[in-house]
């Protein structure tokens, strides 16, 4: 009896291994079933923020547009709008002013004609030549992609524009003053064409912000 018990043991042992592989065998099948569903999962994730992915691309030029010296210049910080290449601080500081046309002896229009004066370091020219009002202030000055994004669309903060409004922006004059900007001075990155092709498409994919971290 203890002979045979003893060599019953080895025999199910043996039945147990087999066992083991067929569950190592499943388990692999399993495992490899659990790769599928993972591809699969990360193609449905793309194509369900496909349109926020091409938005974000798209604000991206826009943004690089915006940051450019020929638009910042009137989009400052503070209440000082800026010149040249380098951004630095108008010369004779003219303010703001309640309606961004400038205070007392320093209008923008007094200095600013109706078009580019010629020559070099002369002031750009427009008839609608100032800075957005004071409680309107459309700073892009240190913003950062997520925060102009934000920013661009937010009633409150962009004169109660809706989509229709913000779409047409893009072809106001002080718009395209950027392309015109006066002897001198650089152009934005971008053709105007291709700025009104990213800012459309940022708008209409849904005007979504890139992730605050993007810098
Ligand atoms: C002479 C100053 C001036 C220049 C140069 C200028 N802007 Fe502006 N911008 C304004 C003023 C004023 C406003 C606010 C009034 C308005 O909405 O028309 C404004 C508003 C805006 C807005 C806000 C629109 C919204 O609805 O949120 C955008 C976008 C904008 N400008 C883009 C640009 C771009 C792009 C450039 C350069 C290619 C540029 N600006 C150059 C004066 C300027
Ligand atoms: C006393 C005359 C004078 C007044 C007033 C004045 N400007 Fe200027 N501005 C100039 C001159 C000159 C330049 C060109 C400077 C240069 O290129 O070196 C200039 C350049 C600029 C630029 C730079 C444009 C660019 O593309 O780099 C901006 C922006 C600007 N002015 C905005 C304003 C605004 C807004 C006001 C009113 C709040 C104003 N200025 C008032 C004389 C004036």
């Amino acid at each position: 009896m203890k002979f045979l018990k003893f060599r019953r043991t080895p025999l199910i042992s043996q039945r147990n291994a087999t066992l083991l592989s067929v569950l190592i065998f499943c388990g692999a099948v399993a495992l490899s079933a659990f790769r599928t569903t993972d591809h699969l999962v990360t193609i449905h994730f793309k194509t369900e923020n496909k349109d926020s992915i091409e938005s974000v691309k798209a604000f991206m030029d826009v943004y690089t547009v915006l940051m450019s010296p020929r638009c910042m210049n009137c989009h400052p910080a503070g209440d000082v709008p800026l010149q040249g290449d380098d951004s630095h601080l108008h010369a004779m500081g003219p303010k703001r002013g309640a309606d961004g046309k400038g205070v007392y002896a320093m209008k923008c229009m007094n200095c600013h004609q109706p078009t580019n004066t010629p020559g070099l370091h002369t002031p750009p020219g427009n008839p609608n030549w100032h800075l957005p009002p004071a409680d309107m202030k459309m700073v892009f000055q240190g913003k950062t992609p997520h925060e102009l994004a934000k920013q661009l669309v937010d009633k409150s903060k962009n004169g109660n524009k809706d989509t229709k409004q913000l779409l047409e922006h893009a072809h106001d004059s002080l718009v395209l003053a950027g392309w015109d900007p006066g002897e001198g001075r650089t152009l934005p990155p971008m053709s105007h064409k291709d700025f009104v092709k990213a800012w459309n498409t940022w708008i209409k994919k849904g005007a979504y912000a890139p992730a605050p971290t993007t810098n």
